[in-house]
């Protein structure tokens, strides 16, 4: 039994291994781990606190897929519930559809008696209004919400530093069956109805029982691009050895041509349990936890350099 997680994981990790260890499955692990991340007032990457589109909105999505049945539920854009990855654990398990976004996602949240909740923090509120302040027109500012030019703003405020972040994670249960769990806000100050990988099956979210599991965090619209959680179970398939998919998966994203390319970390499990981080910046680390330790253990992810650029 083990669980793997970005590093952003470490609130949830604990109580995803005392899920294991008490025999529950790694679906409701991975679930019980991901709702502590989105709690946290003070990851603005996920959740509650996370940082708004560009009209200060929160909009989250989720997804969760299980390796044993290759079911998958997931959610994009759904706003006022803090807890995506248990809308999409319902949508899984209660319909026979896999993804709703918008205000069908928060219809079905409502009738699934799912809390409504604002999520935008009076920090994370600040730091959205100090950053479009910077160079938007007072003006422009205070009518956001009838400005019809929202792509031009769009591509001016992102800023590639707040745009990455999610928390991933990867469970192995008893029976030996794996799950994977993504949520996120997204980018921050994104256009309004963005979805990046988290919500796409293969994008950002990838388990397959028969040969493992992957999940990334990063710049969503490279890992669409190149399906890279699908990807690296997919080589796995074919024969490859964990560390090889991976790094493959990371070939593949630096051959994106085109625009808009900054970074990309992914987390994989194997089939036998053996876990792997990689990323495109140098030292950035995972965490993993066996249900026969005691702690969970910070380890460096291999890096694979993949050249940044915007414009
Ligand atoms: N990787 C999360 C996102 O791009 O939304």
């Amino acid at each position: 039994m083990i669980v793997v997680a970005s590093t952003n994981g470490s609130v949830g990790i604990q109580e995803a291994v005392r899920v294991l260890r008490e025999g529950g499955t790694a679906v409701a692990a991975v679930e019980a781990g991901i709702r502590l991340v989105e709690a946290n007032p003070d990851d603005h990457t996920v959740g509650y606190g996370g940082y708004p589109n560009i009209l200060g909105e929160v909009e989250l999505d989720a997804s969760i897929m299980n390796g044993r049945t290759l079911e998958t539920g997931a959610v994009g854009a759904v706003k006022g519930y803090a807890h995506p990855i248990s809308i999409a654990r319902a949508v899984m398990e209660r319909l026979p559809h896999v993804m709703l976004v918008g205000d069908g996602a928060a219809r079905f949240a409502t009738e699934m008696g799912f809390t409504q909740q604002d999520l935008l923090t009076e920090e994370a509120r600040h730091i959205w209004a100090a950053r479009l302040k910077q160079d938007m027109p007072a003006e422009t500012f205070a009518n956001l919400a009838q400005e019809i030019t929202l792509a031009d703003w769009v591509r001016l405020a992102t800023d590639p530093e707040r745009a990455k972040g999610t928390v991933n994670f990867i469970a192995q249960d008893m029976h030996g069956d794996i799950a994977c769990g993504v949520s996120t806000s997204g980018w921050a100050w994104k256009y309004p109805g963005r979805l990046g990988d988290t919500p796409i099956i293969g994008a950002g979210n990838y388990a397959d029982n028969r040969y493992g599991a992957a999940a990334c965090t990063g710049m969503g619209e490279m890992a669409i691009r190149a399906a890279t959680a699908h990807s690296i179970v997919i080589y796995m398939k074919m024969g490859m050895s964990l560390a090889e998919a991976c790094t493959e998966a990371m070939v593949d994203l630096r051959a994106l041509n085109g625009r808009f390319i900054s970074v990309m970390h992914l987390i994989a499990l194997d089939k036998d349990g053996s876990p792997a981080g990689f990323s495109s910046i140098r030292n950035k680390t995972y965490i993993y936890q066996t249900a026969d330790m005691a702690e969970p253990v910070e380890a460096v992810r291999t890096f694979v350099p993949i050249a940044a650029r915007w414009g």
